[in-house]
């Protein structure tokens, strides 16, 4: 089952500097919530805060609760590692592991937590790569390098690799920002049919593709330049879009700045 996620007074530091304050929402499962906002409020540190990976920088330190169905990552007993199989992550930059196969590019995360037999991780990665709208274009060549195929195929490819782990959520920062137009639609597409699965949450600067893909959006901006980044509104995608609560949502979405 896709579980909901509960966040609460969040707040993230590099060092002595607060880069997001206070932040509070909640993340239906099976939907698709899009961050917004300007270069530097804070939309990659607050993805990272929801897979334990912002803790991961030096300097990196969180305050908060980050409830998934009750359970608070930042819990004294639970281990982040495992957080970070419940909760995926897809870049910005496609980074396929660049020495390895296509086929053992999606199993590594299988071989790391799983004693597989042979049959079934090759099962399990045919369905992975079927999930990411892959297998058609690679089942020829699983044992050529990730690293030859394009940029939009090793973006799937990467997508395949985090659902193989069968994660309850998956983050996404920017996915499509190194890609050509029509990748960008094919992962588009993908993250329409992986909503049905996961829940998933996407941090993108195109605001038709946050109209495009997701269900509720949320806007984030920064009071002056130095001052950690807040969220201003979240709200159903079309709301935004239409008729959102903050008048510097509207003159975000409409151009006005940022
Ligand atoms: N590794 C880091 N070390 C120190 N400060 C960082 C680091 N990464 C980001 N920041 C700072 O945190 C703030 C938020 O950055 P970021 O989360 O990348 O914003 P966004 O993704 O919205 O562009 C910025 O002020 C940025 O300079
Ligand atoms: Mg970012």
């Amino acid at each position: 089952m896709a579980k909901r996620i509960d966040i609460s007074g969040l707040s993230a530091y590099y060092g002595n500097h607060k880069a997001i304050d206070d932040i509070s929402m909640t993340v239906e499962p099976r939907s698709v919530t899009a961050f917004i906002g300007p270069s530097g409020c804070g939309k990659s540190t607050f993805l990272r805060t929801l897979n334990r990976m912002h803790e991961v920088t030096p300097g990196g330190r969180v305050e908060g609760k980050v409830l998934l169905d009750d359970e608070n990552l930042y819990g004294k007993d639970v281990d982040p590692v495992a957080v970070r199989r419940t909760v995926g992550m897809v870049f910005q930059r496609p980074n396929p592991f660049p020495t390895m196969s296509i086929f053992d590019n999606v199993a590594a995360g299988l071989r790391l937590n799983h004693s597989y037999k042979k049959n079934k991780l090759a099962e399990v990665v045919e369905k992975s790569l079927r999930g990411a709208n892959l297998w058609n274009e690679v089942k020829d060549r699983l044992n050529k390098p990730g690293s030859g195929l394009s940029g939009g195929q090793q973006q799937r490819l990467c997508i395949a690799r985090a659902i193989a782990v069968e994660p309850q959520v998956l983050l996404m920062d920017e996915p499509c920002s190194a890609l050509d137009p029509i990748s960008t639609l094919a992962i588009e597409d993908l993250i329409g049919e992986l909503k049905e699965r996961f829940t998933i949450v996407i941090v993108t600067h195109n605001m038709q593709q946050a109209a495009r893909v997701s269900d509720r959006t949320a806007f984030f901006n920064l009071a002056a330049i130095g001052q950690p980044g807040k969220l201003v509104e979240i709200d159903d995608t079309e709301r935004i879009f239409s008729n959102p609560s903050v008048q510097a949502t509207e003159d975000y979405i409409s151009g006005r700045f940022g």
